[in-house]
């Protein structure tokens, strides 16, 4: 069980939901499934309108996820994901701060989603 939150301008505070680990669901479906007003559309990881911030709620070592090809261009090209960011995820297994909404499996771990609310923009 993961305890995801949800914080964003649009929310009138912060919202915690549950998702249950193993599931593989996204980001952007959970988010749904608990009226999270996270803007989307193409909801294929090429339009940049789900980026998010993800930051690590627990003490234990954030758990690394490999991104596609297609969210890698799609961060780099929206300015959120740097060479320095792309390295550091590779070789260090260090996740980046910026996602795409649906391009992130909920993992067994406590984290903050921070959105603006505005598609595209954090
Ligand atoms: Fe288009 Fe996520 S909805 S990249």
């Amino acid at each position: 069980m993961a305890n995801v939150t949800f914080s964003s301008p649009l929310l009138p505070k912060d919202v915690t939901v549950y998702a249950v680990a193993g599931d593989t669901d996204t980001l952007l479906k959970v988010a749904q499934k608990n009226k999270i007003p996270l803007p989307f559309e193409c909801e294929d990881g090429s339009c940049g309108s789900c980026v998010i911030e993800v930051l690590s709620l627990s003490d234990k070592p954030f758990m690394a996820q490999d991104l596609t090809e297609k969210e890698r261009a799609t961060l780099v090209a929206a300015g959120k994901l740097s060479k320095a960011d792309i390295e550091e995820a590779v070789v260090n297994d260090k996740p980046p701060r910026y996602r795409l909404a649906c391009q992130y499996i909920v993992r067994d771990e406590d984290v903050l989603v921070r959105f603006s609310g505005e598609p595209g923009v954090v």
